[in-house]
């Protein structure tokens, strides 16, 4: 079994965050998203990976996993270039994939349990593909599947403005090569202009081929959005952080409760208070007067001084420094959020594009 990640994609609705990298590197609970995915596969027995790279800095991606070894995989990369679709993307990895059955996982969708028992079912199984559904209340946004009375696959729509039903497709698709391949070569774009992977499955189910399903349990994320990103955060750091675990310092006069990482390198100083569930990456400084509430993470190199935060995800090397009460904010790598004294009074901003500030 093979997979293929697909790291690509132009991640717009993440705009300003995604000028400077892929969606799929923003480091959530202390990975980025699609390092959970390397590693769910890699813990369901797939360790020869194709990863697709988009447009958006993609010699990140590379510099950032470079040959994977260091999480036990072997990746191969192919080079995608301008986001024509999800089925693009697949067919580009026909030569990696070969003769053998493949997973293609999503790069920003994150599953809680993991994906090992679907690998299982679907090698054991003999279909030609097979696809995980998650029921979820509003599946407009989504692939969405058709069932017909006795509970059989009988379609799949992108994007429906009137849904069939309220099963999403995952972005986790299990597939025999190689009528997939053949399914994709006879694809026109849909009216976003994408080549569709759920249009590709539908052709298989037309063809009259077994295409199976699996309704996942447990929480799916797609972290399409900033909204979606923190509550990644939130999910992740429940599941995946179970207790405190404090490899860098602590000073004495630091407070440091519940289930907290404090990675090496890091340095809580006295004075500053962290509440968990929390992440504090490597080489950050949360400095005296300031409060990491629950749910925060904090990227590698961040500094955070007399400030009170919560609910938040702050990106590499951001700098937040007599910043007030910050809630519910996702802030960029880099970013700075601070006040100058001895200046006249008022807000000073440089803005990029598509930022967001609420006062
Ligand atoms: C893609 C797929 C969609 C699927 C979703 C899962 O959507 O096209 O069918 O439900 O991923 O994350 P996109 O992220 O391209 O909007």
């Amino acid at each position: 079994m093979r997979g293929v990640l697909l790291h690509g994609g132009l991640g717009t609705r993440l705009r300003p965050l995604t000028h400077t990298g892929p969606k799929q590197l923003i480091r959530v609970a202390g990975k980025p998203v699609s390092q959970w995915v390397l590693e769910d596969l890699r813990d369901a027995g797939v360790r020869e990976i194709g990863v697709v790279l988009g447009t958006v800095s993609p010699l990140r991606v590379v510099e950032y996993y470079g040959d994977g070894s260091w999480l036990g995989v072997e990746l191969t990369y192919i080079y995608q270039g301008y986001p024509y679709g999800l089925a693009h993307a697949v067919y580009l990895a026909r030569d990696f994939v070969g003769d053998e059955p493949f997973v293609v996982y999503l790069g920003d969708n994150i599953l809680a349990g993991g994906i090992r028992e679907y690998v299982e079912r679907f090698l054991e199984s003999g279909a030609d593909a097979m696809v995980l559904l998650a029921e979820v209340e509003d599946p407009r946004r989504f692939g969405v599947a058709k069932f017909d009375e006795g509970g059989r696959l009988v379609g799949l729509v992108e994007k429906p403005r009137v849904p069939p039903s309220n099963y999403a497709l995952v972005g986790v698709y299990m597939f025999r090569p190689p009528h997939i391949f053949r399914a994709i070569e006879g694809l026109r774009p849909s009216w976003r202009g994408e080549l569709e992977i759920t249009d590709a499955i539908q052709r298989l189910i037309d063809w009259g081929l077994r295409v199976d399903y699996a309704v996942v349990e447990g929480w799916w994320k797609d972290t399409g959005t900033p909204g979606d990103i923190l509550e990644a955060n939130r999910l992740l750091l429940d599941e995946k952080i179970p207790g405190a675990r404090l490899e860098g310092v602590v000073e004495p006069g630091a407070r440091v409760e519940g289930r907290v990482v404090v990675e090496e390198g890091a340095r809580v100083e006295s004075g500053a208070v962290v509440r968990g569930p929390a992440y504090i990456g490597r080489g950050s400084r949360v400095g005296p007067g300031t409060y990491v509430g629950p749910y925060t993470s904090l990227g590698w190199n961040t500094v955070l001084e007399n400030v009170e935060i919560e609910n938040s995800v702050v990106m590499d090397g951001a700098r937040l420094v007599n910043a007030g009460r910050v809630v519910d904010s996702l802030v960029g790598a880099e970013a700075e959020i601070a006040t100058s004294t001895g200046l006249p009074s008022g807000h000073r901003f440089i803005v990029g594009e598509k930022a967001r500030i609420r006062l």
